[in-house]
């Protein structure tokens, strides 16, 4: 088993397939313009297939397809066939945020994939339109639909919280899930990129989350999937609906990571708070064989170190204080979470 420092196995993979999104969300992706990939940069279906295939011989078991917003690469589906053929069968999700989902669900189903998870902020149309800046709730919502309508289970919605925006609609969102048999996600606002202007203040912790949801619907704490999974998972007690919340600033969950990130442009990235990648794509494309870049990939993860959010909640707590601007990030639209 390949460990990085902390003896924490490489047992997930985040390929981001596009680093363009039709939304600007403002916690991830405010700015109207950004400095986007050239086509030439970004890894073909074959290339990442490739890349793939060597993180499976290293023991990733699951693949999660990300963005920017993943569904805006054309024929998507075509990347999810390959994966789908790999040796070792990884399991493939995708994380979208929904609003070309209703007409490409069959596809994606037909071509392999399993599970899906789709970012929803707001049930307010007005509300969505401000948080993600052009986004069409009725477009998501179809999606959403379409996704239970093919198969797909369980669907999650992922609802970043934040405070004075969307705090309101923690028990409508909870109500909505169970009515319609989507699990839901509170998600801790984080400092992710360094675009979102965020500060602790405009972040609602997991504690008082479960307050609001637990004085309505009694919760009983399930735990996280696999033990490593960002989220804790936790049912209602009267038996109706899965919730989690994934407080990656109050309860980091460094210790059990077992993540690691594909940059579309090809460069390996080992926490979503990174201020860089290892660039795999030129190695590959100026002739590296399977055993280089096994060699390259197995050193980077044994050499892994990062434990941000960790590090993050202690500068919280300290006298010093944490300061995000202190500490240049990845985009989040170019890692995907
Ligand atoms: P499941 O496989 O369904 O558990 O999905 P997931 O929660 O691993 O992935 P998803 O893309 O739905 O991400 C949900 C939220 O968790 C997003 O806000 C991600 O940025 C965040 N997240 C995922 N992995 C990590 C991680 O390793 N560290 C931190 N800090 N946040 C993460
Ligand atoms: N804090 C928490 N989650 C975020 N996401 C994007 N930006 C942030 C942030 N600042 C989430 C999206 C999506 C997932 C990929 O990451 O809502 O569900
Ligand atoms: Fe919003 Fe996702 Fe696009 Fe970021 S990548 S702007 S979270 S839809
Ligand atoms: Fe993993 Fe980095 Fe997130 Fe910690 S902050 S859980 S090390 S990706």
């Amino acid at each position: 088993m390949l460990c990085d420092i902390y003896h924490r196995p490489v047992q997930d993979l985040r390929i981001s397939v596009t680093d363009r999104c039709n939304f600007r969300c403002t916690y991830c992706m405010p700015l109207d313009e950004y400095e986007w990939l050239a086509k030439s940069e970004i890894l073909s279906f074959e290339e990442i297939t490739r890349l793939a295939r060597l993180f499976v011989m290293l023991g990733v078991g699951k693949i999660r397809l990300t963005g920017g917003e993943p569904l805006a690469r054309r024929d998507l589906e075509k990347l999810i066939a390959k994966l789908a053929a790999l040796e070792g069968a990884p399991e493939l999700c995708l994380t979208t945020n929904g609003s070309l989902l209703a007409e490409k669900a069959a596809a994606l189903k037909a071509a392999g994939l399993r599970r899906i998870n789709v970012s929803i902020d707001s049930l307010k149309p007005e509300r969505f339109r401000q948080i993600t800046k052009r986004g069409d709730l009725a477009k998501v919502l179809d999606g959403l639909f379409a996704a239970k309508h093919h198969g797909f289970h369980p669907i999650k919605i992922n609802t970043v919280i934040e405070r004075g925006v969307n705090d309101d609609e923690i028990l409508d969102l909870v109500e909505f899930s169970r009515t319609y048999g989507f699990a839901i996600r509170f998600i801790e606002y984080m400092d992710v990129g360094n675009a979102n202007h965020w500060t602790s203040e405009k972040m609602v912790s997991k504690q008082e989350i479960l307050a609001i949801i637990s004085a309505k619907f009694p919760l009983r704490e399930v735990g996280r999937v696999k033990g490593s999974a960002p989220s804790v998972d936790y049912q209602f007690v009267d038996g109706r609906g899965d919730i989690g919340v994934i407080a990656s600033v109050t309860e980091p969950f460094c210790t059990t990571c077992t993540r690691v990130r594909l940059t579309a442009d090809g460069r390996l990235v080992t926490c979503l708070f990174s201020s860089h990648g290892y660039d795999l794509k030129t190695l590959m494309r100026n002739g590296a064989s399977d055993t280089e870049l096994l060699d390259v990939i197995s050193r980077i993860w044994r050499g892994r170190r990062d434990r941000y959010s960790e590090e993050r909640l202690a500068a919280l707590r300290s006298p010093r204080g944490y300061d995000p601007q202190d500490h240049k990030k990845i985009e989040m639209i170019s890692l995907g979470g």
